[in-house]
């Protein structure tokens, strides 16, 4: 009984830092990356995992360089809303960067 209670517990606990938090960063680069980078999981491969580290570093200045002539994704890269989601979004990024070990991307 005991067991079963802390089981459930240690399911709830666990799962959603495997699957959710995935889904939530595939979900924000859905929205405000895919329209010029690609749909599904294609995004992560446009760097590897050290580049998109460094792109994410320092409040994402190399991100917001690269796209200094799109105002809206500056603009969204500079905000509150991408400081609270890029950690996840980094997470779904790292995980099919192009030298990453899952399900390979179209673009090889
Ligand atoms: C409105 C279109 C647009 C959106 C939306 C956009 N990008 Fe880009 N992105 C570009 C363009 C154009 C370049 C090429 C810039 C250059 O090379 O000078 C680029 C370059 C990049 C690069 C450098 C690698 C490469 O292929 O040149 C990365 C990494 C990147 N974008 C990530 C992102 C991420 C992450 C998001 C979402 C937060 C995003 N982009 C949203 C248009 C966009």
């Amino acid at each position: 009984m005991v067991y079963k209670f802390l089981l459930t517990i240690a399911i709830l606990v666990v799962l959603p830092s495997f699957g959710a938090q995935n889904v939530a960063g595939q979900k924000y680069y859905l929205k405000y990356c895919s329209s010029c980078h690609g749909k599904g999981n294609r995004g992560g491969g446009l760097a590897s995992k050290e580049e998109w580290k460094s792109y994410f570093s320092k409040e994402a200045e190399l991100l917001i360089f690269l796209h200094e002539d799109l105002p809206e994704i500056v603009k969204y890269l500079n905000s509150k809303k991408f400081k609270n989601q890029k950690r996840k979004m980094l997470k779904f990024l790292l995980e099919f960067a192009s030298d990453s070990d899952s399900i390979p991307s179209c673009n090889n």
